[in-house]
């Protein structure tokens, strides 16, 4: 009878986690969805409770207590700027997970409705093997992917001589030990496997860069969503088989869809090394070339105050700055001027999907006056101001018209068809690409070079 209570359970929470996705799809119904995914959890987890093979719910109690106290903490702390390694140190939890229940299940698997010693079947070993080697891997890959983006180490590549080489023979003798482990079904050939796979997933992030650790983020979510995946098969739990293909198959979709975006295909990310010659990430890169004209805050706001249309392009350095709410304030006196302002969104403007409508969000800029570029892109040649803040390499038109150039390819909001454009930002150092932007040089540009926070801060004291 509970087992069919926990099915039927099962059944809605997997409907809630697949409604709770197509919620998170919009910033308008992200709230929703969030709720809708907890409800989910929520009856999962109580479901769960009532299985027989629960002896005893005090270990579960202690868990959720202690997991949730930590995850509350943590989410009132974080700052957006810091999500991206948040979702990796989280990741690395699943993955590890991964690997403890398989091994736990190996250790004694009568716990687990599973048979004792040499009777366990070849399919339990495969699932095992399979889970622990993705678990491990996406533990080690995160634990780095987390270290790199919070600055703990250096976030360019490290690379070395036969890398390649020694990332090969690591993966393939980490394979070797899997197929080992199915046919021995020992322990010692188990964590063998687990430690190979561990060593392979920390030395095949460390040549990647900083500023493509999002993509791998992706990656390893997507990783750690068909770990779960496998435990389900091992622990037979059909929700957890559900929630990690749709983890899986969501985090692979998103990694697709970043690529795309930026127009890298998703190996060469995973090969590692992109930047390293190229200065992606940090300011510097090529020299400046050709002269620009600078202004000042009071410059700005007369010229915003005067146009009839203005279009905000919001980037990275936005971002840095934490420029949003200023912002918010520029454009509200600008509305109150008469002047119609919207907001353009690239799809990876920032560092992380969602970047920029996160940050607009919490400064509480109508969802109604942000549009996708596909939508707003021809809007630009009937704009009076582009009003670049902190963006730098979503506008750079060499990614339309110079096929040597390394965004050539990469969709860019087509800013230069206003009648003016403002770029907000402190140097004349390039974006993550690490390619100098020819619109700087442009006769209908201005450059207001300063922190985002702070120029938005002065234009509002000017208007
Ligand atoms: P970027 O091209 O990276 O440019 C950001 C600009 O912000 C820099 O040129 C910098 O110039 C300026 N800046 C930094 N701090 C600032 C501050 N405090 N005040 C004012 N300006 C500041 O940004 P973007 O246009 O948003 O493009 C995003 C890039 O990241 C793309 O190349 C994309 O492919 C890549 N990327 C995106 C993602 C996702 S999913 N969004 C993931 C990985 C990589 P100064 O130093 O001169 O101020």
């Amino acid at each position: 009878m509970s087992g069919d209570i926990t099915s039927y359970a099962y059944l809605f929470s997997a409907i809630c986690f697949v409604l709770a996705i197509r919620g998170l799809a919009s910033p308008e119904t992200a709230r929703t969805g969030n709720l809708i995914g907890i409800l989910g959890i929520a009856v999962a987890v109580g479901a769960t409770m009532l299985l027989p093979q629960i002896s005893t719910w005090l270990f579960v109690f202690v868990g959720i207590v202690l997991g949730g106290a930590i995850g509350a903490f943590i989410a009132l702390k974080v700052k957006i700027t810091d999500l991206p390694q948040l979702v990796a140190i989280f990741n690395s939890l699943v993955g590890l997970a991964a690997v403890l229940i398989s091994g736990a299940a190996l250790h004694d698997p009568s716990l687990y409705g599973m048979a004792q010693g040499s009777t366990m079947p070849l399919q339990s070993l495969i699932e095992m093997a399979i889970s622990a080697c993705i678990g491990a891997v996406t533990f080690t890959g995160s634990v780095i992917a987390f270290a790199k983006l919070h600055e703990l180490m250096t976030g360019t590549p490290i690379v070395f001589n036969g890398q390649k080489a020694v990332n090969g023979l690591l993966g393939l003798s980490a394979v070797f030990a899997a197929f080992a482990f199915a046919g021995w079904g020992s322990e010692g050939a188990f964590w063998g496997m687990v430690i190979l796979f561990m060593v392979w997933g920390a030395m095949v992030v460390l040549p990647i860069g900083g500023a493509d650790m999002p993509v791998v983020i992706s990656v390893l979510n997507s990783l750690s969503g068909w770990a779960s995946c496998g435990i389900g098969f091992t622990l037979d739990n059909p929700l957890m088989i559900v929630t990690g293909a749709l983890v899986g198959a969501s985090g692979g979709i998103l990694s697709f869809i970043m690529c795309r975006a930026m127009n890298r295909d998703l190996l060469s990310v995973l090969l590692g090394g992109f930047g390293a010659e190229a200065g992606a990430g940090a300011p510097g890169g090529p020299a400046p070339a050709g002269t620009v004209k600078s202004g000042n805050a009071d410059d700005a706001a007369f010229m915003l105050k005067n146009a009839r249309s203005v279009v905000i392009v919001p980037g990275y350095g936005m971002a840095v700055a934490q420029a949003q709410h200023a912002l918010r304030e520029m454009v509200d006196m600008l509305k109150e001027e008469g002047v119609k302002v919207r907001y353009a969104i690239h799809p990876v403007a920032g560092r992380m999907p969602g970047h920029m409508n996160v940050l607009l969000a919490e400064a509480n800029v109508p969802y109604d006056d942000v549009l996708e570029m596909d939508d707003i892109n021809r809007d630009f040649a009937t704009t009076d101001v582009a009003f670049v803040i902190g963006a730098n390499d979503t506008t750079n038109p060499s990614a339309r018209n110079d096929p040597a150039s390394p965004i050539y390819g990469m969709p860019v909001l087509d800013v230069e068809n206003a009648g003016m454009v403002m770029f907000i930002k402190r140097s004349m150092a390039t974006g993550y690409a690490g390619v100098d932007n020819p619109l700087f040089y442009n006769d209908n540009t201005m450059m207001l070079f300063g922190d985002a926070k702070g120029m938005c801060e002065n234009i509002v004291k000017a208007l």
